[in-house]
């Protein structure tokens, strides 16, 4: 992107924040300029300045950039140590508590979250934990809440959860229609979905669990500071902080109130 196209992407992002509210003036520069450009080859427009008018007065087509601007993309038992690792660091812990509240923030379309709740109901904590996912993308949030996804995610997630050391088989947590799935209402009792912002909007407090997996990747050095801030008001000591492979809080300004749990998994608990 030369230094005009990087200007002309900095008014679109202005653009959305003033018209729509969304912020993402504050994301990583090079891939917010990726997602913008491929959106502009994919539209058929010129420029990026050419996608100005149309943004602003066509909310449909603001809705599609939305959807190319946050990365939805999400997968059952996505790195399957991780979850491994929850299972049996984890949980034992949580298991103490009688009631356990968890905070899945940019869950997207929901897997992880239902890969989560799978996970718990297996260890005996079924009924005993709530958790509040929560997203930017309305529409990825309205997938999680009907729980209904294609069969074929299923293979490589029923692979994925016997690594995860999944203990029957995934098909007891779902029901087939033909080409897609339905999520167990006994785990949907336990969920709660709602939009948030990480951006702009304030903390859940008081919760055991920060899940925030794949989501800081997108955001600056400053933008991930203010994040991990939210993340430390809502944990208690000792309440657990689950992030992304490529994802660490060394580089914030918390990095020291933060102790990493175990070997290659970015499983943290906050200190105190
Ligand atoms: C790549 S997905 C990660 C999904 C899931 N956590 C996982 O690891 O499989 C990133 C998600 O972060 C969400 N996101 C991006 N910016 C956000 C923000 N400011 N606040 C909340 N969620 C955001 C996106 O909408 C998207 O659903």
């Amino acid at each position: 992107m030369n230094e005009n196209e990087k200007l002309e992407a900095e008014l679109l992002l202005q653009a959305i924040y003033q018209k729509y509210g969304y912020d993402f003036r504050s994301y990583a520069k090079a891939s917010i300029r990726r997602r913008i450009k491929k959106h502009q080859a994919v539209s058929g427009f010129a420029s990026i300045s050419a996608m100005q008018h149309e943004l602003i007065h066509n909310e449909q087509f603001f809705t599609t950039l939305l959807k190319e601007l946050t990365v939805n993309v999400t997968e059952m038992f996505r790195d399957p140590d991780y979850f491994f690792s929850f299972r049996n660091q984890v949980i034992p812990v949580l298991a103490e508590k009688d009631h356990i509240q968890i905070w899945h923030a940019g869950c997207a379309s929901g897997e992880e979250v239902y890969s989560m709740a799978i996970m718990l109901e297996e260890e005996g904590l079924a009924g005993r934990y709530r958790i509040y996912a929560t997203d930017t993308c309305s529409e990825a949030l309205n997938v999680a809440r009907e729980g209904i996804y294609p069969v074929a995610i299923m293979q490589e997630g029923s692979v994925n959860y016997q690594k995860a050391g999944g203990r029957r088989s995934l098909s007891e947590y779902y029901t087939a229609h033909y080409d897609h799935v339905v999520m167990a209402d006994r785990l949907k009792a336990n969920l709660v979905f709602s939009e948030h912002n990480l951006v702009t909007d304030a903390v859940f407090s008081e919760m055991d669990c920060v899940v925030c997996r794949n989501v800081l990747i997108y955001f600056s050095r400053v933008l991930q500071d203010r994040v991990f801030k939210l993340f430390y008001d809502a944990l208690p000591g000792g309440g657990f902080l689950f992030l992304g492979s490529k994802e660490h809080v060394r580089f914030s300004n918390l990095a020291d109130k933060f102790v990493k749990v175990c070997g290659n998994e970015k499983i943290f608990k906050k200190v105190g």
